[in-house]
């Protein structure tokens, strides 16, 4: 089983993905309040932690590469550091790239999700960090399996799924999106190419969200004019998942 996963992610009314390019707040709304939403909707769901894509990951993770000698050859098996009760920070990241230098992201406990090509190296240095990790195949492009490990090694029943717009893409593509939770700021980007909160890499014509459909199950209007919407995610009418 895995567990139930909640993309949570603030947009413009286009849907882009980087607030810093988004017009500014109107007169007299507070851009603090604004901020504020993100974190405060997101307690709300009482998950026990989140995930992000590696380049998120590497944006907030504050370590640098180092090179460990002499390491053993080590088995490619799920790797449970200290966690101590802590919310989980989870990055998905196939190739090790992603440099943590502690054991946590602003206090969340980090949790790498690797394929199994990483270096020994690589996993000698998550091991010093106090980084926990797991396998997601070869290479590690097996989304599903990770989050049933997450369950498994972890016991977390849910977690939001916090961007960038690729991982959304891909976790929407593999069908692991439960439910959509999205802040619309009182801002437009407007800029043609700019990304987007839900973003597959795929082929032209491809339909990640092919065979699902969404039901609004909320939406309330918070201070500042900020919107945030709820959406489950279902099987759509007549597919046969
Ligand atoms: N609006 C918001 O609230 C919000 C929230 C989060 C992030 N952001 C912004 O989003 C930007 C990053 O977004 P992004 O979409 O470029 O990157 P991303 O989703 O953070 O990371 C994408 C990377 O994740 C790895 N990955 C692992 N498995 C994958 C799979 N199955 N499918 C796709 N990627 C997979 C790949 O790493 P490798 O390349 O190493 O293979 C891929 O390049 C940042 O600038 C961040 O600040 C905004």
């Amino acid at each position: 089983m895995r567990p139930f996963i909640v993309c949570h992610m603030a947009t413009s009314i286009d849907g882009r993905l980087h607030p810093s390019r988004f017009t500014p707040p109107a007169k007299g709304v507070s851009a603090d309040a604004l901020r504020r939403h993100y974190e405060e909707v997101a307690d709300r769901f009482g998950a026990e932690g989140w995930i992000v894509g590696r380049k998120t990951m590497s944006e907030m993770a504050k370590g640098s590469a180092r090179t460990i000698a002499n390491v053993p050859a080590l088995a490619r098996e799920p790797h449970v550091a200290y966690r101590n009760g802590r919310n989980l920070a989870v990055g998905i990241d196939p190739s090790g790239r992603v440099h943590y230098g502690k054991d946590n992201i602003g206090g969340d406990h980090a949790v790498a999700v690797l394929g199994e090509q990483v270096s020994d190296a690589y996993l000698a240095e998550l091991r010093e960090d106090g980084v926990s990790f797991i396998f997601a195949g070869p290479k590690g492009d097996d989304l599903a399996g990770a989050m049933a490990q997450l369950a498994e090694v972890f016991g977390v029943k849910k977690l939001l799924l916090e961007g960038g717009g690729a991982i959304n893409g891909s976790f929407l593509k593999s069908r692991l999106i439960d439910e959509f939770s999205t802040l619309i700021y009182p801002a437009v980007d407007g800029l043609a190419g700019v990304q987007s909160i839900v973003d597959y890499h795929g082929a032209e014509g491809e339909r990640p969200g092919a065979a699902q459909a969404l039901r609004l199950i909320g939406c309330e209007t918070l201070e500042g004019g900020m919107v945030w919407l709820r959406h489950a995610v279902e099987d759509a009418p007549g597919s046969t998942a």
